[in-house]
């Protein structure tokens, strides 16, 4: 098999395979928890109600046609109103399936939702830097820890960029999106990885779109430093571990 033969094999559908496997859902064995569970002691923001008042273009057809993928911001900070509606545009729970699985803002094969979102706070109004967990059910922030050199952390984990070299470090909020396989492993198996990589596709795309309803600049980042990130974030790369991150602040006029 030559060097792409197998990569480009993942990127096919393996349903084939699927008809001889026993899943683990089928097995009987419990399935496991939709969302990472907390200390209740943590820390715990509540994010403002979404409501369509922060919108300043609410017209779909305009923010799809001019999205930009922006990677120098202003130094205006982005309130916190407008991240709630960020991270309701992204994981935002509105709904559940007769399974009793939350159906989100984005669409998720078999509403496995296999992702967490961290965030990279450094400019946001009346939160302190540092890095947050979003907590969808509450539809509030979990502190994990302040980090007053926040900037420079991103920096590290972000590489060397090909386009605009350090331009992480100077957004407003940078969203780092975990998996956690086995949400979507239980019931898919071995076809569940594609999956989990189409899905999470939606979800930036969400974010580039609210984002530009709100005249936030969104850059998706898919090279970053895999261990350093997932030591920061304290996951364990294997069961949990980053897979795509994306800078947002205000466009820079
Ligand atoms: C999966 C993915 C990964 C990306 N990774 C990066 C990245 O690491 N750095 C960057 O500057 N842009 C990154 N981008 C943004 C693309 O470069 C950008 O979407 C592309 O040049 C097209 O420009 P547009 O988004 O403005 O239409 C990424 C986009 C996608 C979809």
């Amino acid at each position: 098999m030559g060097r792409y033969d197998r990569e480009r094999n993942f990127l096919k559908s393996n349903f084939d395979s699927f008809k001889n496997i026993k899943t683990d859902k089928m097995k009987g064995i419990p399935q496991p928890e939709g969302v990472k569970p907390y200390d209740l002691n943590s820390i715990i923001i509540p994010l403002p109600n979404v409501h369509k008042d922060v919108l300043k273009k609410e017209n779909i057809y305009e923010c799809i046609s001019s999205r930009r993928s922006t990677r120098f911001y202003s130094e205006e900070e982005i309130s916190l109103e407008e991240l709630s509606y960020l991270l309701w545009a992204t994981q935002g729970i509105t709904g559940t399936n007769n399974a009793g699985l939350t159906l989100r803002t984005v669409p998720c094969s078999g509403a496995t939702h296999s992702f967490e979102t961290y965030l990279f706070v450094m400019n946001v109004a009346g939160i302190e830097k540092g890095i947050y967990r979003y907590l969808p059910v509450e539809h509030s922030l979990l502190l994990m820890f302040e980090l007053k050199d926040i900037d420079k952390k991103v920096d590290a984990i972000t590489l060397e960029q090909p386009f605009v070299p350090n331009f992480a470090k100077k957004a407003a909020v940078t969203f780092a999106w975990s998996t956690t396989p086995y949400r979507s492993e239980w019931k898919y198996d071995i076809t569940g990885h594609k999956k989990i990589l189409i899905d999470i596709g939606h979800v930036c795309q969400n974010l580039y779109l609210s984002g530009e309803s709100v005249e936030i600049g969104v850059c998706a980042i898919g090279i970053y430093d895999q261990a350093a990130i997932d030591n920061l974030l304290q996951l364990d790369g294997d069961d949990e571990f980053i897979i795509y991150l994306a800078a947002a602040g205000k466009k820079r006029s």
